[in-house]
């Protein structure tokens, strides 16, 4: 992670090579109107990129770690002034901040945080989603509890060496919490590098 210029915005090379994929995907998931909620903004930089893309929609971005909230607001200031200022939200707490979204996107966040950010991340999607809502998620995962792609591999056991808690997520225990939440899975999309967008959907 780097800042540049003069303000607080913070930039990552990987937000800058996997927003356009995810943004494709976006545009075939995400609903005609409502709140979006992402979770886990980090830098601000997804958020500032797709909320002037989708005008219909209002972008609520978040993130637990309330240092990353300057960058967020820094990024919407200069790219996105109707994206709404970050709430502090940490996924794996009985409540958050927020009642209801119509949908709610969450990229790069259940390898880099221990499983009860997933398991409280199902949860509260299945207690704010609004009936048929989305849950879009991107990622490395496992399929079948194996690694698709060495890099993955690598990527895991890097992971786990920063933080035991940490770690690639294998698909079908994410499925599986998330069905236990009322959310259905839809389907997953390959995308570049090796990662997946995984959608879910709020059972009506
Ligand atoms: C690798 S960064 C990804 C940030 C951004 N989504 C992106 O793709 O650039 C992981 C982010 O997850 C956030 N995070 C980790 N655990 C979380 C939790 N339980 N609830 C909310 N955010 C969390 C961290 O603060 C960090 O900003």
């Amino acid at each position: 992670m780097s800042q540049q210029g003069q303000d607080d915005r913070l930039f990552t090379t990987a937000v800058q090579r996997n927003r356009e994929p995810i943004l494709k995907v976006l545009e075939q998931v995400l609903p005609a109107a409502g709140t979006v909620l992402e979770i886990a903004s980090g830098t601000g930089e997804h958020g500032a990129y797709f909320a002037p893309r989708f005008s219909n929609l209002t972008w609520q971005p978040s993130d637990a770690n309330t240092d990353m909230h300057k960058s967020i607001l820094a990024w919407a200031k200069t790219e996105a002034p109707l994206m709404k200022p970050p709430l502090a939200l940490d996924a794996a707490a009985d409540t958050w901040p927020i009642e209801q979204a119509a949908a709610i996107v969450c990229i790069n966040m259940i390898h880099i945080s221990p499983w009860r950010s997933c398991l409280g991340l199902m949860a509260g999607a299945g207690r704010i989603l609004e009936a048929g809502g989305i849950l879009y998620l991107y990622g490395p995962y496992k399929i079948n509890g194996e690694h698709y792609a060495e890099s993955n591999a690598a990527f895991d056991q890097s992971l786990r060496s920063r933080d035991p808690e940490w770690g690639v997520r294998n698909l079908d225990d994410v499925i599986e919490v998330a069905q236990k939440e009322g959310l259905q899975f839809q389907q997953y999309i390959e995308m570049p590098a090796n990662n997946l967008s995984v959608i879910f959907a709020k059972a009506n």
